[in-house]
């Protein structure tokens, strides 16, 4: 397997995969019709495009051979004159995963961080992932904040 940080070009070639990776994340982490997650995440795609042109983006894509097996969607973000990394979407394909492909994503984006001399890696989860939630915990990822809500 091998990562590969994708440019303009590559999304021509691997767009329609992305995008159904993209509407599986938004399928599990969010309580959207599968239409509202298929228009948000044609437009998240067009946008992609002018993000990775500007470098406002960036997106490593797993591959074996020529074939995509995962991505994670990264962006730089400054919080009190301290860079973070934010971790926007991580994705593997449903038949890939368990395979070590979404650990790999992350180590990925670890050295993405040291790169741009970046001090975190953060991210967001909903507490019913438990598998990303049991991949966070298992790569040393600490919960800082709780977003809490309440039914009325
Ligand atoms: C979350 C996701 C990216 C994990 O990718 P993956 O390639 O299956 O993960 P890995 O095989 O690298 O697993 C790494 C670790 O994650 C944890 N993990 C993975 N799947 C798990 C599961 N179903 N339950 C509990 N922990 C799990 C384990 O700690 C595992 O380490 P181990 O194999 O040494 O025990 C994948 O499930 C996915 O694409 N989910 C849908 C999209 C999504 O929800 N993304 C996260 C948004 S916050």
């Amino acid at each position: 397997m091998k990562n590969k940080v994708l440019k303009c070009e590559d999304l021509e070639v691997y767009g329609h995969e992305i995008l159904e990776l993209l509407i599986d994340v938004y399928k599990t982490n969010f309580d959207f019709p599968r239409e509202q997650c298929v228009s948000t995440c044609k437009e998240k795609l067009e946008k992609l495009y002018e993000y990775i042109k500007d470098g406002s983006a960036i997106i490593i894509g797993a591959f074996l051979d020529e074939q995509l097996l995962g991505i994670v969607w990264l962006y730089k973000k400054e919080v009190y004159n301290e860079l973070y990394l934010h971790v926007n979407q991580l994705v593997v394909k449903s038949e890939h995963r368990g395979k070590g492909i979404g650990k790999e994503l992350i180590f990925e984006a670890e050295k993405q961080a040291k790169l741009f001399n970046a001090k975190y890696l953060e991210l967001y989860v909903i507490e019913e992932n438990k598998s990303a939630l049991g991949l966070y915990n298992n790569m040393g990822f600490e919960t800082k904040k709780r977003y809490m809500i309440k039914k009325l």
